[in-house]
């Protein structure tokens, strides 16, 4: 039977609106609720018990939305959490960013050699290193976190002279080593909408790939159980932020790349 009910997706703040375009992109027919917790951004620089425990917040206030399926679109979170949120929340699939992201990378790296950039709790936790060396055990992972990132692209600087130095200081060590990296993988959903600022910085012919369509093609499978939308609907988004109803509207369609009607915008506690 179709399912018309929504997926819910959440992040810490606008950045994982990156991989709820992809889904809305896959999946038009679907209804999706975005939640921002922008009121405790970042993640990334929080204990890993601190980012389970408002992951957990975040998932419940979209469970009670009754979500069909919840997508972590916080790679920080995803690293600590995906368990845990799928045992607490099942029958409800839980999909995460982190596993879709590794599969790009390996999908796209020729050499094996790869390099991650991404905060620095999914740094910290080697999800990414774990996660591509179970598709290729004999890959060679180098990361950095690249904090300053989050702060760029939360304030809208996607591609100013200041975005430009910073992205040269985190990508030229990763860089530098013998065995160069033909891949880099942007391990934070809010690190694409830097990407030329990112990609001005590299050396030639490297790959950059992001989680946001992988992750948008686990959902599409997730849905093949017959728990897809009907296919005449058409899909609504609903946003909710934690703060800040007109920042999230403004620097969030950056992300989104439509308007988002900040008076539209829901604002709740977790
Ligand atoms: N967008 C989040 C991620 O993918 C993290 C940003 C933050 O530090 O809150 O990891």
């Amino acid at each position: 039977m179709p399912d018309p009910r929504p997926i819910g997706v959440f992040d810490s703040g606008v950045g994982g609106i990156t991989v709820l375009r992809a889904i809305k992109d896959l999946l038009p027919a679907e209804n999706l609720i975005y939640l921002g917790d922008t009121a405790r951004l970042p993640y990334g620089t929080k204990s890993a018990d601190t980012v389970v425990r408002y992951a957990s917040q975040a998932a419940r206030k979209l469970i009670a939305q009754d979500v069909k399926l919840l997508v972590i679109a916080c790679n920080t979170a995803s690293a600590v959490a995906t368990s845990a949120l799928a045992g607490q929340f099942a029958p409800v699939p839980v999909i995460g960013v982190v596993e879709p992201g590794a599969e790009a990378a390996v999908a796209a790296s020729q050499t094996g050699n790869i390099a991650v950039i991404a905060t620095e709790g999914t740094v910290r936790g080697e999800a990414y290193p774990r996660a591509i060396n179970a598709r290729a055990p004999t890959a060679k992972i180098v990361q950095a976190s690249a904090t300053v990132f989050v702060a760029l692209a939360e304030e809208g600087w996607t591609s100013t002279a200041v975005t430009r130095e910073v992205a040269r200081a985190y990508l030229a060590p990763l860089f530098s080593g013998p065995e160069k990296p033909d891949t880099l993988v942007l391990g934070c959903t809010h690190f694409p909408v830097l990407l030329d600022a990112i990609r001005a910085e590299l050396p030639a012919g490297v790959a950059i790939v992001d989680s946001a369509s992988t992750t948008a093609q686990a959902v599409a499978a997730a849905l093949k159980d017959g728990s897809a939308a009907p296919a005449n609907q058409k899909g609504a988004v609903r946003f909710i932020a934690t703060d800040g109803r007109e920042r999230f509207a403004r620097v969030g369609r950056i992300f989104f790349g439509n308007e988002i009607d900040a008076d539209a915008v829901e604002l709740t506690d977790l």
